[in-house]
This record gives structure tokens, sequence and C-alpha cells, in this order.
């Protein structure tokens, strides 16, 4: 496991101080040793591994498969490239919702076998005494409110979340418990822009948006999808960096038409 470089790691409370600088935070997704390198390479504040694994990783429709054990392999590898960035780690649907007691195992195993900084749940009221075990662990917990892809099967459907004022409202004072409770940060997902601002103006910890407009305290997309990996993913909130599916496309093919060909290698790839 990589030992962090001790100056410049980010901490959850240096995200805190950045939100009150109006500095905005960075954070993306990474399953993976090698992808967790290059986003620690270039500063990025956090680096989650999300749950999102189970879609992007493991080609399921949902996040509901994936499993803690594999949460926790997927961290690991992870941890040993990064040596800046905080690492945020979804605990996994199951893991969490049973009772408190349960939560706080998952998030112990994670924290103990993967080494990392902070767990990530989903949900507000209903998960506050799994949050509160948690945290008198010493555990960091970012949050995770609006479209919560673990309980896709409640809402049917990945449309954007809490436009009428009820749900609206209930986020609200979701995000303020979280707050006092002691999260250091939460995740806002697919919900409008002004009600993003709104709760980004009213708390001290930053809200990290997807999809939640530009009034929030940072950013956080899944690597894979601004990389253009796919192309079958297009909600509004993604901008694409890139066409790496393309250019992967291309690579490969070359590879399969060189070697056909016996064109790879040559002289000079040879001993
Ligand atoms: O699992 C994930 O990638 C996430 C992000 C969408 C925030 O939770």
């Amino acid at each position: 496991m990589s030992v962090k470089g001790a100056e410049q790691i980010i901490t959850t409370q240096r995200l805190i101080d950045k939100k009150q600088r109006g500095e905005k935070i960075t954070m993306l997704t990474s399953y993976d040793y090698t992808m967790a390198r290059i986003l620690d390479s270039v500063g990025i504040d956090v680096i989650l591994v999300g749950d999102s694994a189970a879609n992007v990783m493991a080609g399921h429709e949902t996040t509901l498969p994936i499993t803690l054990d594999q949460m926790i392999y997927h961290a690991q590898s992870v941890m040993r490239a990064v040596k800046r960035a905080l690492v945020v780690v979804d605990l996994p649907f199951g893991s969490y919702q049973g009772n408190s007691k349960e939560a706080l195992s998952s998030a112990i195993r994670i924290m103990k076998e993967s080494g990392a900084d902070a767990v990530k749940l989903e949900g507000g009221e209903e998960i506050e005494e799994s949050v509160k075990r948690i945290l008198c662990a010493g555990i960091p917990i970012m949050g995770h409110l609006g479209l919560t892809p673990q309980s896709i099967n409640k809402f049917g459907t990945y449309a954007v979340r809490a436009r009428e004022a009820e749900e609206a409202e209930k986020l609200a004072r979701d995000a303020h418990l979280l707050e006092e409770l002691g999260c250091f940060a939460i995740v806002l997902e697919k919900i409008p822009a002004a009600l993003g601002k709104k709760v980004a103006g009213e708390l001290k910890i930053p809200m990290i948006g997807i999809g939640a407009g530009g009034g929030v305290d940072g950013q956080v997309l899944v690597a894979h999808d601004m990389l253009g990996l796919q192309q079958e993913f297009s909600p509004r909130f993604l901008r694409r960096y890139h066409n790496l599916y393309a250019e992967m496309k291309t690579a490969f093919a070359n590879y399969v038409s060189d070697v056909r060909s016996g064109n790879f290698p040559n002289e000079k790839e040879q001993y």
C-alpha cells in the first residue's frame, strides 16, 4: 500500500477549507491502479471508488450486484497508486441498509483491508443510525443524495430527482442532517441546478455535483464516461473530454491487422 506524501495530501478538512476559500473541488472515479495513478498525477482532489464499477467494469445494468469483497478489491488496487488524493469508497448495496452494526462492520472492512480514507453511503434520514455509528468509529463519511442509484428499483427511472417541492425539501433536510451528524461532504446527483446551488449555499461542508449544476462546490463524473469509453450513456450533464472508444477501437484494429499481415513485430521489436 502506498504511503501518501505528507505535505500535499488531501484530507477531509482540506476539502472543507477549499469550500470556504471558494475553490472548486475535483473528483473522478477509478477502480484500478493504472487509472488512479494517472488521476493522482494531475492533482485530482478526490478519487471515488464508486459502485458504478458494477456497470463500467462488470457490465451489470445497475449498481446493485457488486459485493463488498469486490469493492475492497477495487479500493486496494486504487490505493496502491494514490499518493495525494483523498480516496472515498462506496459501501455497496446490501452492506449497510440492514442495520447500523452491519453498516459499521462493512465500513471497517473497507478501511482496514484497503487503507482508503473514507466511505460513501446513499441516503438521508433512513440511514441516520448507520451514519452515526460509522462516524463514532472515526470513519469519515461522504453522503449521497438526489438520484441514488442503489434505490433504482424504488424510483423506477434514472430521471432528474427533486423537481417537486416536497422531494426538494426532503433533500435539503437530509443534507442538513448529514452535516449535523458530521459527514464531511455530500454528492448531489441529478437534481435541478437551483436546488444544488441553494443547498450548497446553506451548508458548510462541500456539495459535489453530478448533474447538479454549476452552483455547487465541486464536480464528479465517472472517468470512463468523460473519456468517451462508451457511447450508449449520454445524459445532459456528461461532458466527453475524449473519444477513447473510437481511439481504442482503431488501435486494436491496427494491431489485429499488423499481426495478421506479419507487420508486427518488425526487426527492431525482436531479440
Ligand atoms: O458510483 C459512482 O460512480 C458514484 C458517482 C456517480 C458519484 O456514486
